[in-house]
C-alpha cells in the first residue's frame, strides 16, 4: 500500500509564500486522493503492489492496459507531490551550494538566467502541469534521443507526467496546477512562481543532484 508522506513542516510554515489553507487542502485532499486512487487501481494486481512509485512510473508499458492511465496519473501525482513538498522549506536559503550552482551556471549561463527560463516555462504551462529541473539520462534508451553526459535541463510536463517517464532524473519541481495557488493568488500564477523561489530548499536539490551526478 502506498501512503501519504507527512509534510516535513507545518501547514502554515511556508506563509506568506504559500498559505496554510492551500497547503493543507493540497496535501490532505489532492495528494491523498492520488495515493488512494493508486492503491485502488492496484488492488486486483498483487504482483504490482510491491513496486515503488518510481518503479511503476518507469515501467508503465508493463502495467495492464486496464489500469495504465490510472497508474500513470496517480503514481505520477504521488511522485510529483512528494518531490514538490521535499524541495520546499520554511528555512530555505537563497544560496545555491557550490557544485549545483556551478552546474547551473555552466548549463544556463547564470543563476539569474536559469531562474528566468524556469519561471517562464512555469508561467507557460498550458492548463495543469509541472516544471522540473532534471538531469538527462546518460544511458542509451531505445527510441529516445540521449546525451552522452548527464546534463541539467528544464522540463515542462502536462497533467502528472514527469521526467522519470523519459528516464531523466528529477531534482526539483514546481506544481503549477491551479490547486497549488488559486486560493491565494487566483489567476496570478507568475506571482506564485516568483514567491516560490523564496522557499526552494537548495540543500535538498543539491543532495538530489549529488546522488545522481
Ligand atoms: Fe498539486
Amino acid at each position: 500500500m502506498h501512503t501519504l508522506p507527512p509534510l516535513p513542516y507545518a501547514y502554515n510554515a511556508l506563509e506568506p509564500f504559500i498559505d496554510a489553507k492551500t497547503l493543507e487542502i493540497h496535501h490532505t485532499k489532492h495528494h491523498q486522493s492520488y495515493v488512494d486512487k493508486l492503491n485502488a487501481a492496484l488492488e486486483k494486481y498483487p504482483e504490482l503492489q510491491s513496486k515503488t512509485v518510481e518503479g511503476l512510473i518507469k515501467s508503465l508499458d508493463e502495467i495492464p492496459e486496464a489500469i495504465r492511465t490510472t497508474v500513470r496519473n496517480n503514481a505520477g501525482g504521488h511522485f510529483s507531490h512528494t518531490l514538490y513538498w521535499n524541495t520546499m522549506s520554511p528555512t530555505a536559503e537563497e544560496y545555491i551550494p557550490e557544485k549545483l550552482g556551478k552546474a547551473i551556471v555552466e548549463t544556463f549561463g547564470s543563476i539569474v538566467e536559469f531562474k528566468e527560463q524556469f519561471s517562464k516555462a512555469a508561467a507557460n504551462v498550458f492548463g495543469s502541469g509541472w516544471v522540473w529541473l532534471a538531469l538527462s539520462n546518460p544511458e542509451p534508451v531505445e527510441g529516445l534521443v540521449v546525451t552522452t553526459n548527464k546534463k541539467l535541463k528544464i522540463v515542462s510536463t502536462q497533467g502528472h507526467d514527469n521526467p522519470l517517464m523519459t528516464d531523466d532524473k528529477p531534482l526539483m519541481v514546481i506544481d503549477v496546477w491551479e490547486h497549488a495557488y488559486y486560493l491565494h493568488y487566483q489567476n496570478r500564477r507568475p506571482e506564485y512562481i516568483q514567491n516560490w523561489w523564496n522557499i526552494v530548499d537548495w540543500k535538498v536539490v543539491e543532495r538530489n543532484y549529488n546522488s545522481l551526478a
